[in-house]
This record gives structure tokens, sequence and C-alpha cells, in this order.
């Protein structure tokens, strides 16, 4: 997830700009760079790696005067992460530069027709296009707010952008379209950027730029407008009561909590750019010159493998795949690893530095097998190493236990099933569109839901908290949830929880139940429902309290019910996994456990 910052004020921009960046590192990035106008012309100076690699660069040349620039760190997405790649990005004339986060969808249509006319391209970058569109309209539009609406007008996708122009040294433009952006009202200075951490040193009056809304900013004014026709929009000015530390977690109390609110956003965002205009039909390019797999093995560890299990059931219902899922660390040393023609292997790994399943990958490619990594950080080790990649764009995640990131992986096994399922011809332009359709309602719907699931999450995590152990009970696609939700539980507050199959607890776990051990039962109103109320029953008969997870209008026999709006076919994975987050995410503040780091565990597991 890229940073931008833009200043127009009275101080030295490029130190504040650096300093801004500085303050949206938690973001993650792989390149950052700066831009302001001096003496007539662009100065850029960008870097690969970290913000001290710009700043090394930066005190070799002679300081900046000027008191207008933007700056931008990047988390990329087209193109490697590299200098030539890093924004800001100047226009053919170098007359305008750019810095850009998101995604231009019809990017490389655009470029054809810009290369049509004689622009020429030094970047893989969709960000490059884009400022090169905006000259080409503002060569007959001499009015820059107006060329900047009628190339944004053309270019589909989510951005956040600055934008600025030798014409006009002391002014930056802003645009938004799904991506954050927020303007910071100083005195004599005004500010934009990505969050409001970067300048809220600065100041504490904030607008919230709505999608669809750009805007033209100096020091002491500033513009907003439609950018579909330019008509004026007023905003009121709004204050920021939060530190800095507390404004880089949204205001959230741990990081843990702002990345389960963040599912909805990550749903929607994910999508962009996967689905044609008509919503038949999934694009992922990166697969297109990969045979669909006879036969597929996942391999991952922790919340990835069980990303993976879930995903096995729609991979294997929609596309018809066969699928096998392995935990990475047995995986590796497995004495004989059998590919039949035309098997895949499919490693899942947030960080794509797991030392596991780094080896369980180049252990499969050993033997012959083509491997598709699915990661968070691009250009991570796995990425890399792997035949093809497919990226989960979740942004970066900052507490240590996973949560956006297997949203996020569950929706690419999803885009998967459906691409696999359209090439081999089990899944036809109906039923794509009806699971698109599923997964399009729920990022309003989560949003509206996930302050109440809180809500419960909080009330039950009381009740509970003097539990010493747990069961996990779920069926079909609700077992990996189950496991899911009992690795949460243990490892962020420590008390003991074990999920299971549900119809397996006859077969010995029962033993262990009596009036303190409860069990969390996921139960959604689809046709395993019967099989899991008997589950129920007999947990009931032993004394056992049952928290049961369910949908409107179910009657269930438990101690307490949790209502969650139902989601047809598998897609109501993603209402229960933020319900089992936060109870989780609850019982372990309830308790006073360390949310974002707990003891023992490291973000990404770089050893044996
Ligand atoms: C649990 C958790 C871990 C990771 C596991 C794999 O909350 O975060 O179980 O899922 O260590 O990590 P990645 O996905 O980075 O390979």
């Amino acid at each position: 997830m890229c940073g931008i910052v833009g200043y127009a004020g009275h101080r030295p921009a490029v130190p504040l700009v650096v300093e801004e960046l500085h303050r949206l590192e938690y973001r993650g990035y792989d390149s950052a760079g700066v831009a302001c106008v001096q003496q007539g012309a662009f100065r850029v100076v960008k870097a690969e790696g970290k913000l001290n690699a710009l700043e090394m660069k930066l005190s070799t040349e002679p300081p900046a005067t000027a008191t207008t620039g933007m700056g931008h760190t990047r988390w990329a997405t087209h193109g490697a992460p590299c200098e030539r790649n890093a924004h800001p990005h100047l226009s053919n004339s170098a007359k305008l530069a750019l810095v850009h986060n998101g995604i231009i969808e019809n990017y490389l249509e655009i470029k054809n027709e810009l290369t049509a006319k004689g622009y020429v391209f030094h970047s893989e970058t969709d960000t490059e296009v884009l400022v090169n569109l905006i000259e080409d309209c503002h060569k007959s539009e001499p009015d820059l707010m107006k060329a900047f609406s009628m190339a944004l007008c053309k270019a589909h996708g989510a951005y956040a952008i600055c934008l600025m122009s030798i014409e006009e040294p002391d002014v930056f433009y802003a645009a938004r379209m799904s991506a954050p952006l927020i303007l910071g009202v100083g005195t004599g200075e005004n500010f934009v950027a990505s969050d409001i951490p970067a300048f809220l040193p600065y100041t504490r009056r904030v607008v919230f730029l709505e999608n669809g809304e750009m805007a033209r900013v100096d020091k002491s004014s500033f513009r907003v407008c439609r950018i579909a026709d330019l008509s004026p929009v007023e905003h009121s000015i709004e204050t920021i009561e939060w530190d800095v530390q507390s404004a880089q977690k949204g205001g959230y109390r741990h990081f843990m909590l702002k990345e389960i609110f963040e599912q909805p956003d990550i749903l929607r965002d994910s999508m962009t750019g996967r689905v044609s205009a008509s919503r038949d039909s999934v694009r992922l390019h990166e697969l297109d010159d990969f045979p669909v797999p006879a036969r597929l093995t996942i391999v991952a560890c922790g919340t990835s493998s069980h990303a993976g299990m879930w995903g096995r059931h729609i991979l294997e219902s929609m596309a018809r795949v066969p699928v096998q899922v392995e935990i990475a660390s047995e995986y590796r040393y497995k004495e004989r690893l059998l590919f039949s023609k035309d098997e895949m292997v499919l490693v899942i790994s947030q960080s794509g530095e797991t030392a596991d399943t780094l080896a369980a990958l180049r252990r499969a490619r050993e033997c012959g097998a083509a491997v598709i990594g699915l990661c968070n950080v691009v250009g991570s080790s796995i990425a890399r190493e792997a035949d093809r990649v497919l990226y989960t764009q979740a942004g970066p995640e900052i507490s240590v236990a996973s949560t956006k990131a297997m949203c996020s992986q569950m929706l690419v096994l999803t885009l998967m099933a459906l691409y696999w399922g359209a090439r081999k011809g089990t899944v036809s332009g109906g039923e794509i569109a009806a699971v698109v359709q599923d997964i399009l309602s729920l990022p309003e719907m989560l949003h509206k839901e996930l302050p109440g699931m809180h809500e419960k999450a909080k009330m039950l995590s009381r009740k509970y908290s003097q539990a010493k152990n747990f069961f996990y009970l779920g069926r079909g696609h609700c077992y990996p949830l189950a496991l899911e939700g009992a690795l949460k539980l243990k490892e962020l507050s420590y008390i003991h929880a074990e999920g299971y199959a549900a119809g397996e607890m006859k077969h010995g776990p029962i033993a262990l139940v009596d009036s303190v051990f409860p069990a969390f039962a996921i139960c959604p109103d689809d046709a395993l429902l019967p099989k899991v109320k008997s589950n129920i029953v007999e947990v009931q008969a032993r004394q056992g309290k049952v928290i049961a997870l369910t949908n409107p209008g179910v009657d269930l026999p438990a101690e307490d019910v949790w209502v969650v709006p139902k989601v047809n076919s598998l897609m109501a994975g993603f209402v229960i996994l933020p319900a089992l987050q936060l109870f989780s995410y609850e019982m372990a503040d309830y308790l006073g456990k360390d949310v974002d780091q707990p003891r023992n565990l490291a973000k990404s597991v770089t050893v044996e």
C-alpha cells in the first residue's frame, strides 16, 4: 500500500515531505521518491529500498528551497520494485509530475493510444501512463484542473493521486477514487496524505475527500470539486484528537482491530481489475499461459494453511480440481514427492518469507512441479521463486496474528476457482456472476455489521473469559474456519483451544467436555446445519456451554446464539471469519494480553 504526501506552505518542502513519509512507513513500501519545482524545472529524487536510501541521495544534492513538494512510498503492483518504477513520474515534456496509489485498470489500452501518438515510456507503471494522459489532455485544454478531470474520466480503477506542474510551482492537485486521501488544513500551509499521521504534527484540521473528488491546493486555500463534472463540493473541516501513534492505528486500540475492520475494503479492492465489466468472467492474467492443473497440492503454514483448506472446498466444487492441503513443515521432508501429469503446487504465504513454505516450494520445483505463489508481500522470496505469483493486495499486515491476509487469500482462491472453472467449463457465466454478486455485496454489509459484531464479541468474551479450554466446531467449509478460530484464540489469549470437524467429536474429544469446557460452534444456515445441531446437543448433554454462530431465523439449543447475516454459498466464510477474529481479539484484550505482539510469536517465521 503506497503512501502519498503533498505539501504547499512556507517551510522547505523536501525535508518536510520526507519526514511525513517516515510517518507512513508502517504502510510498507519498497521504494520512495520526492519532487518539487526548482528554478523552473522539476527536481525528482528517487531510490529503491527504504527512506534512508532516499535521504542518502538527497544529502548529496544541493538543498532544495521550494516550499511546495510531494513524495511517495511505493508498494509495487505494476513492475518490479526498483528506482525506474518508483514515483514521482514525469510526463514526456517534464512539465508534469505525478505520485499515485492504486491501479489504473485500462492503462495498457491508454498506453497503446499514447504510444501511437508518439509518447515514450521509461517505466512499467500505470502511473507514467496516467501522467502522460493528463499531459495529452492538457495540450487541448489549457486549464490543468479541467485537463486532469478529462484524463481521470478516461482512466478506470482505484487511485489516490497528487499532481504538480512547472506552470504552477506553488500548487498541487489531488484526486481520489477508492483509495484513501485526506487534506490537512494548516495556517499558511496545506497538506494532502494517504493517512492522517503524515501531517498530524503540523495540523489536526482535516478534510476527508470522498471517492470521485479532486482538489486544487496552494498554501492559503483549497478548492474541492467532483471529477466527473467539476461541480464544486463543500466539505466541513474536522478536528482530529488522536496522537500520531493512535492515528497510525486509524484510531483503533490495536493494529489487529484496525486490520479486522479493513477487511470489507480489502474485499472490494482485491476485486478491482479482476472481474469483467459484465461480471460474468474473472481475469487472472498471471495464470493465462499456465494450464489448469489436473490436481493441486496447496502447501502453507498456520493461518495461510487454513485459507488453503477453505480454498480446497471452493476449488473442488467450482473448478472440479482435486486438491490436497499439506502443512509446509511436513511436506518439505516427505521422502518422495510424487506428481502426476499436469499436477501443480500452490504455496500460500502472507509474508512470502516463511522458511518452511519456501523450502516446500523449492522441493516441489526440484521434483519438477510447477509452483504458483499466493503472497501479500511484493518481491518476497516466495514471490520471486515461484513460477507464477498472484498477489493478495491486503496491504501490510502489522499485527502478528494474521487476519486480513486470510480474508484476501480466501478471496483470491475464490477467484482462482471461478477462473479455472470457466476455463474447464465447470462453471457458467451465470454462476460466476452470482458468486461475484455475493462478494460485491459483502463490503457494504460488513461495514454495517462489524461494529455490532464487535459489541457482541465484547459481551461474549467477558462471559467466557474464565475458560481454560475451548472447542471450535464446524463442518465442511466451516471446519477450516473452526481451526482458524481456535488458532486465533490460543495465540492471542493463551487459552487452550482446539478446532474439530464437528462430527469427529464423538470419536474421542467429547470425553473432555464438562461445565467449564465450552464450545464455539459455527453453524450457518446451510445443508449441514441439522448435523451441527446434533453435535451441539451432544456437547450440551455433557453440561458443555455452547456459543453458536448462525444466521437469522435458525433455532439452536445453545447457551449463546450469535446471529450474523446470511450469505449464500461458500461466501458465508467472509462473515464468519471476522466474528471469530473479533471474539479472540476481545478475549485477549480483556485478559490484558499483548494483542499485536503475542508472546513467543514473530510476524515472519524465517527460521525452521
Ligand atoms: C497466525 C499466523 C501464522 C501465519 C504463519 C504463516 O495468526 O499469523 O500462523 O499464518 O506463520 O505465515 P505466512 O502466511 O507469512 O507464510
